[in-house]
């Protein structure tokens, strides 16, 4: 497949939005924290390598720019440090934590080791008014984690606040625009941190709160409508929130020209294809081509009891059962993905060729010769099921926990047979409606049955002797899958699931819950 230009996001584009501010990343997980509370706040923020140049912000012409905090310390030799020509561009400047220190180091102050660190909760106390803080109280609760302590802040600054273990917790120096906070105002433990970044945004950037559901839709659609023209445009619709919505979007941006592919791979949840097919067809009345190929999953999958070679057939066959469909398309030029911001970030800002391949359903082949069109690459998750949700997508779609490209084939440990998936299906049924009915589906990142059907045990049930197969019940709350923990489901919860299960699905006659969180598991058994 050939890439799609570096088209609206990369980090040597224009900029993308009349009005942005950059994050200047330090360490990922803070940057995109601090990107997704600034656009929760209406304005649009993008996320930049530090190796960023001072002519390349220019480009973008922010209005305003953040440096992320890190886990370094500006002592250390070789700490990653930005090009000092930022500074002279009269944009205005918010350090946080590590960015803060910088600011004090680069710009005649000063930073040293502290005697105690201060890590967690802690107080702020108020020194001098101040425009990034504004009206916050003295002794406003905050979240600290430094090592290092600001002793003198940048040359003209004034410290605004000190906290127990920083002499100064705020610097700020209004015609320099330069403002600096020890603390991390983008984490929830600092109850007052969103207002203290909106000042930002809104007193010292003057941003106006432009970046909206409503208008980010009206946006993609545009530039959808641009990028494809008069051309044909196929989706591998997974029933998925990321190629649901992306494909609703592209359909209201080039209407026809549309085609959605649904695969059946036989590996799907209860209901989920009639769901699926139903909601595009009827609902948003998309063209979508539905192909049953479960047969030939099965018959391909026969034998196989390897995790790593169950994925490879699978992998392989949707790609030989998509392009055999997508033939029918031949002038289709473009190919819909349902790449979000995260994966551009964390694949190097800008370049798809090293997304987590297994993210993409299949990992469609390169000689297919389609241009990618991704309506999703600057959006987070949120902004995906906010603008989902205005598109119409029903709630089941939007909320949908995250389901594995192979489906159900790699939570049944040994060999995939319609029969077992039969028995996994149903019992994954059971446990779905349960978390729904008991209020916990959203707070788990997923919840799903694993099927053992190379173990059998005894049983009594009624007055027979049973000998049948064990059923895990796997639950898991996580951030982004890179780590979980096992969920603390309450008891009675487990017990309706256990009971319902043993009643209803004919072969299952234990329930054991998965008690172990990643690493050291995956959260999927294979
Ligand atoms: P693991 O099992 O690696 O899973 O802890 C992490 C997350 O990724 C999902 N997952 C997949 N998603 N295709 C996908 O689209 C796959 O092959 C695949 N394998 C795992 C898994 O459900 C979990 O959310």
């Amino acid at each position: 497949m050939r890439k799609a230009e570096p088209n609206i996001n990369s980090s040597a584009g224009q900029p993308h939005w009349p009005e942005s501010i950059l994050v200047v990343d330090f360490g990922a997980q803070y940057a995109q924290l601090i990107a997704r509370r600034i656009r929760q706040a209406h304005v649009y923020s993008e996320i930049v390598p530090r190796t960023v140049t001072a002519a390349e912000i220019v480009a973008k012409s922010p209005r305003g720019i953040i440096l992320s905090g890190g886990p370094q310390s500006v002592h250390v030799e070789g700490a990653p440090s930005i090009d000092k020509g930022i500074y002279e561009l009269g944009i205005p400047i918010l350090g946080i934590c590590y960015g803060a220190q910088l600011l004090a180091r680069d710009l005649g102050g000063e930073v040293a080791k502290s005697p105690v660190g201060e890590y967690g909760r802690t107080r702020l106390n108020r020194i001098q008014p101040s425009l990034l803080l504004g009206d916050l109280d003295d002794g406003t609760d905050v979240w600290m984690s430094h090592a290092d302590e600001i002793i003198l802040p940048p040359a003209g600054a004034r410290v605004s606040a000190s906290s127990p273990g920083a002499r100064v917790a705020g610097f700020e120096d209004g015609d320099r625009g330069i403002y600096g906070v020890q603390f991390h105002p983008e984490v929830s433990h600092t109850p007052k941190g969103q207002t203290v970044l909106e000042r930002f945004l809104y007193e010292v950037c003057k941003c106006k709160p432009s970046w909206t559901g409503e208008s980010i839709i009206a946006r993609s659609i545009e530039e959808v409508a641009k990028e494809v023209g008069a051309e044909g445009v196929i989706c591998a619709l997974s029933g998925g929130v990321d190629s649901s919505v992306a494909a609703v979007l592209v359909h209201e941006a080039v209407g026809d020209q549309l085609t959605c592919v649904f695969v059946d791979t036989g590996l799907l949840r209860a209901g989920e294809a009639q769901q699926v097919t139903g909601t595009f067809r009827n609902r948003f009345h998309i063209r979508l081509v539905s192909v049953d190929a479960s047969e030939r999953f099965f018959d391909a999958l026969a034998g196989v009891v390897d995790p790593e070679e169950k994925r490879k057939v699978i992998g392989e066959m949707f790609i030989r059962v998509f392009e055999e469909t997508a033939k029918a398309f031949d002038g289709a030029r473009f190919l819909v993905q349902g790449t979000l911001y995260p994966d551009v970030v964390e694949s190097g800002y800008g370049d798809t060729a090293t997304i987590k391949s297994h993210h993409n359903v299949g990992g469609l082949p390169e000689d297919m010769g389609l241009d990618l069109v991704e309506p999703l690459r600057d959006l987070f998750k949120d902004e995906v099921r906010e603008i989902g949700q205005r598109l119409g997508l029903p709630e089941e779609i939007l909320w949908r926990q995250p389901f594995p490209g192979p489906g159900l084939a790699v939570r049944i440990v040994g060999e995939v047979t319609p029969e077992r998936v039969e028995i996994l299906r149903q019992a994954d049924a059971i446990v779905d409606e349960e978390m729904i009915k008991a209020g916990v589906y959203r707070d788990l990142w997923q919840g799903f049955a694993v099927l053992l059907p190379t173990v059998r045990t005894v049983g009594v049930m009624g007055d027979r002797r049973s000998y049948a197969y064990p059923v895990v019940l796997r639950a898991v709350t996580s951030e982004d899958a890179m780590t979980a923990d096992w969920a603390r489901l309450p008891y009675d919860l487990l017990q309706r699931i256990s009971t319902r299960i043993i009643g209803e699905v004919e072969g299952i006659n234990r329930v054991l819950y998965d008690i172990t969180s990643k690493p050291p598991s995956t959260i999927e058994w294979e």
